[in-house]
């Protein structure tokens, strides 16, 4: 494998931010960081605003849809703005909006303008589906939203449709063009890369960075697929292994490591190609020592990290009239408490819940609750 792995994200600071400056955007009343036990700094905030979608992939959800909590158990907006700033407070820079799918969210748009105008922080971004995306393009954009994730499995109408089991791949298509053309600083194509599913499209997929300037991103199946088809075990396709594709196919043409953000723990561009790849080793968490995310579940969780089991309730602190100071110590508790990688995190779980650990992901909610 090329000697890629160190990118790991000098990157981050100023390239994903709005402003070109960190001194002029301090937030007014600051806090120290949000560190935890392992010396790790965080910075970067996903907030899940809804569970809803507008797509069944199969490796996500099932057909007929997952338990959806009542309206009142998810975040409201003030609540999800409030979240923002005491983070922002504690250092946090960067801010994520994921679902479900967050375009089915009808605030939305002004979740995103109010977000991008709390002092401290830098950059927002969203993660979506894509196929409202035509819709809000514009008004997201006019809002100051920094970078779009579009997630795209297959190329193919009758792959995507068997994936997503909707149609709509067209739609996608031009959702990223649109994000191009309209000027958004970051856009990238998450794909999930299955084993004997959608990895003939490896290259296919590669290729859309020789014109297009956005990252294509594989990201390794995890078995968060409210038990759809991990269990089969015949779909995982490793980032070494998907590394080893890439590097194989490019070798003739010099392709070379490039930098990228903290997930996009491998990265090449080709000499000559307008994007970037990337391969994100999000099962095999070789990325967990780089960790700096803090997850809001829509459902209002803090969670600690991906593989963890334990919710820190802060919606309902909150409800309970909790202050400032409360919510900001919830938050130092979940980090004190978070483990040195997404191994432990599910090892402690599996202990917790008394069952093995390679149970653990039977009684795993579907990536829709957690916002990815
Ligand atoms: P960038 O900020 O553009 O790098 O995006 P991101 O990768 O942080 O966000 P995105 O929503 O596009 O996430 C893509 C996928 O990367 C997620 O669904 C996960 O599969 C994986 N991923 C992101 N963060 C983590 C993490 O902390 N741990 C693990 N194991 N996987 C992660
Ligand atoms: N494994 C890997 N990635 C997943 N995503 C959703 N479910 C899974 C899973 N089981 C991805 C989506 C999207 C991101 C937020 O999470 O494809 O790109
Ligand atoms: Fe961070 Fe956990 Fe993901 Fe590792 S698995 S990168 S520790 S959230």
């Amino acid at each position: 494998m090329l000697n890629n792995t160190v990118n790991a994200n000098k990157a981050f600071g100023v390239s994903e931010s709005n402003s070109s400056s960190t001194a002029e955007n301090r937030h007014p009343n600051p806090l120290p960081p949000l560190q935890d036990r392992h010396g790790r700094t965080f910075d970067y905030v996903r907030i899940a605003v809804i569970e809803q979608c507008n797509l069944r992939c199969t490796y996500c959800m099932p057909e007929e849809g997952v338990r959806f909590k009542e309206k009142d158990m998810v975040l409201r907006t003030d609540e999800i703005l409030r979240i923002v700033d005491i983070l922002a407070r504690m250092g946090v820079r960067k801010v994520r909006y994921t679902g479900g799918e967050p375009l089915v969210r009808p605030d939305i748009v002004e979740i995103v303008e109010r977000t991008v105008q709390t002092p401290g922080v830098k950059a927002v971004h969203m993660t979506t589906n894509g196929l409202l995306f035509p819709k809000y393009a514009k008004d997201l954009r006019d809002a100051g939203l920094f970078g779009v994730n579009i997630s795209l499995d297959s190329l193919r109408e009758d792959k995507f449709q068997q994936i997503t089991r909707r149609s709509g791949l067209d739609k996608v298509l031009e959702s990223i063009d649109l994000a191009v053309e309209l000027g958004f600083p970051r856009v990238k194509v998450n794909v999930v890369l299955m084993r004997g599913f959608n990895e003939d499209e490896l290259i296919p997929f590669c290729e859309l960075t020789r014109d297009k300037p956005v990252t294509v991103r594989f990201i390794e199946f995890m078995p968060f697929d409210a038990h759809q088809i991990w269990e089969t075990g015949q779909h995982f396709a490793s980032a070494a292994d998907l590394c080893s594709q890439i590097e194989a196919h490019y070798a003739g043409s010099g392709i070379n490591p490039a930098s990228g953000t903290r997930t996009e723990h491998h990265i090449y561009q080709v000499p000559g190609y307008a994007g970037k790849i990337a391969v994100i080793p999000a099962f095999t968490r070789s990325l967990c020592g780089n960790c700096s995310r803090i997850r809001v579940t829509a459902d209002g969780n803090i969670m600690n990290c991906l593989y963890s089991e334990v919710p820190y309730h802060l919606k309902d602190l909150m409800r309970n009239g909790a202050s400032d100071d409360d919510v900001v110590a919830l938050f130092r508790k979940a980090f004190d408490e978070k483990y040195k990688d997404g191994f432990e995190a599910k090892k402690a779980a599996s202990i917790a819940a008394k069952i093995n650990v390679s149970d653990i992901d039977r009684a795993r909610a579907s990536m829709t609750q957690i916002g990815g």
